[in-house]
């Protein structure tokens, strides 16, 4: 089985074509990204304007490519798959349109892809996870704790009261004048920096309830930025390891909170993944390895070109649900808030 996916909900036009065997063994015969990055850099966050129009004019490029990237024809699909939200609503009309009609024309199914859903199953396309898991899902938008118990089966246990993860980082490298997006900027400068000069706040630590408050700690750097400003390059990569090394040990606390409330909740997960865009810091990863191995449990996380937003995490949950019957028809629309 082969399906298409296509991924338009933010600054992402990405298209990709995802097998599966009969053996079970799943492929990415292309995987097509193209990053509007430098269309709202200068704005130092993504415009959602911009973003829809930058999508209509890439959009029949990047599926053409995902094609010809496989050496495949639209007929020689067997489903279509779409980002149909969570996101902003301009981008995933796009990418939905472009779906549907791709679908009309071959006569294929059409099947309406949550995005979060998307990341949340991505950890098996790469590799044999098996349900349930304890994910924490952690992008611009979103940082979650779920148990995922099956395909279209998840258990929300925590989430944060005020900012997601990846937008804290967006908004620090926002404050200290890093370049956009700002994740990647922030553990850049974190590597050269002393993650010790800095004591800021760890909010909700040793909290039962997993969840999780970030407004706080980005108040703490703000603060300290503009009492030691004007800041020199050490100031900046020390504010960035510091700022880093507090959402490292809020990561593994929280989700530590995570992997009780699972099992408080009779729920015995197989693995813990993390998953979204933030999902590509290292140093993340290696706090959550270590939360695993204390917990006596492997860690995944799908490899970094997957981390971010792509149309192959988009396929792939097309493919779970399509191996399930769980198809859509022509009347899906664009959700711009879709909760698991
Ligand atoms: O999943 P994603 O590509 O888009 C959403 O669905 O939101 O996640 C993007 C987020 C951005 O906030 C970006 O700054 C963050 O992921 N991010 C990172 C890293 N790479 C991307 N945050 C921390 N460290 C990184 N290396
Ligand atoms: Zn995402």
């Amino acid at each position: 089985m082969r399906v298409l996916g296509i991924e338009t909900t933010c600054d992402e036009t990405a298209a990709a074509i995802v097998s599966i065997e009969r053996s079970g063994e799943s492929r990415i015969l292309s995987n097509e990204v193209l990053s509007q990055i430098a269309a709202h850099a200068a704005y130092g966050g993504v415009v959602p304007e911009i973003a829809a129009r930058a999508h209509v004019e890439a959009i029949d490029r990047i599926i053409a490519r995902a094609f010809a990237h496989a050496d495949l024809k639209p007929g020689d699909i067997d489903a279509v798959a779409a980002a149909a939200g969570p996101g902003l609503v301009g981008g995933v009309m796009v990418g939905l349109t472009a779906g549907k009609a791709i679908a009309l024309a071959t006569g294929k199914p059409f099947i309406a892809v949550n995005h979060l859903e998307a990341h949340a199953l991505t950890a098996r396309l790469t590799d044999d996870l098996a349900f349930p898991y304890l994910l924490l899902l952690v992008s611009g938008g979103h940082t979650q704790l779920l148990a995922v118990r099956g395909v279209g089966d998840y258990l929300r246990l925590g989430g944060t009261i005020d900012d997601a993860v990846g937008e804290a980082f967006d908004k620090i490298a926002k404050m200290l004048a890093l370049p956009y997006p700002g994740g990647p900027s922030v553990e850049r400068e974190a590597a050269k920096g002393d993650p010790e000069r800095f004591d800021f706040p760890r909010p909700l630590q040793g909290r039962p309830t997993p969840d999780f408050s970030l407004s706080g700690l980005k108040t703490a750097v703000r603060l300290v930025a503009e009492r030691i400003a004007p800041l020199s390059d050490n100031d900046v990569a020390d504010l960035c390891a510091s700022f880093q090394a507090a959402i490292v040990d809020v990561m593994v606390d929280r989700t530590r909170a995570g992997l009780r409330a699972c099992r408080e909740a009779g729920i015995t997960p197989t693995t813990l993944v993390v998953a979204g865009g933030v999902a590509a810091n290292q140093a993340i990863r290696s706090g959550l390895t270590r939360l695993a191995t204390e917990a006596g449990l492997p860690m995944v996380a799908p490899p970094l070109a997957l981390c971010g937003d792509n149309g192959a995490m988009i396929a792939w949950a097309g493919l779970e649900r399509l191996r399930l019957g769980l198809v859509d028809d022509m009347s899906a629309v664009a959700r711009p808030r879709w909760p698991l």
